[in-house]
């Protein structure tokens, strides 16, 4: 599997996962959202601020196009956890590469996102009460897209993937 894209709700791990791999196999790693940032020169929270949603979803598209054509045969890709859900987006993943879905539990998210909330568009004006609610309804809304991967990988399944990869770095 030399072609990874890591997917999934906001908090599963994506990011942490993508540089875990980069650390210990050297595959070079492309965090979407970062290659927008650097390209637009700006973050991801001024991207939606100035562009709204719809203008972020764009430029994501739009990256997701030039990676396809200029990526080589070995890399790990890890995704906002909004791509695969717009436009065929998830059709076009599926084409990259081999699709890897972080699959976390909602009571999971919520305790990562809860601190994280402000520095999140997405949920930066939901009321911390309300929040529960919220990540439990997008997480069913976008589940069916996700399940699409080719791989499903649980928290705890990939969590004890990492601490594997860990213990390999040290022996
Ligand atoms: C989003 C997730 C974010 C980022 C943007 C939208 C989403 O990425 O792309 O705020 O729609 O779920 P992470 O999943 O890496 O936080």
């Amino acid at each position: 599997m030399k072609k990874l894209i890591l997917i999934g709700f906001m908090g599963a791990g994506k990011s942490t996962l993508g540089r875990r791999i980069h650390q210990r196999y050297g595959t070079p790693l492309i965090d979407l959202d970062g290659w927008i940032e650097r390209h637009e020169g700006k973050g991801i929270p001024q991207i939606f601020e100035e562009k709204g949603e719809k203008g972020f979803r764009k430029l994501e598209r739009e990256a997701l196009e030039i990676l396809s054509d200029q990526l080589g045969e070995h890399w790990v890709l890890s995704c906002g956890g909004g791509t695969p859900v717009y436009r065929d987006n998830m059709e076009q993943l599926s084409k990259m590469g081999t699709t890897i879905y972080l699959k976390s539990p909602p009571e999971e998210l919520l305790l990562r996102l809860k601190p994280q909330r402000k520095t999140r568009p997405l949920l930066k004006d939901i009321p911390e009460e309300n929040l529960e609610d919220f990540i439990g309804q997008m997480l069913k809304e976008r589940a069916p897209i996700y399940e699409k991967a080719h791989v499903i990988l649980h928290s705890y399944e990939w969590t004890s993937f990492i601490e594997n990869l860990d213990q390999g770095a040290s022996a």
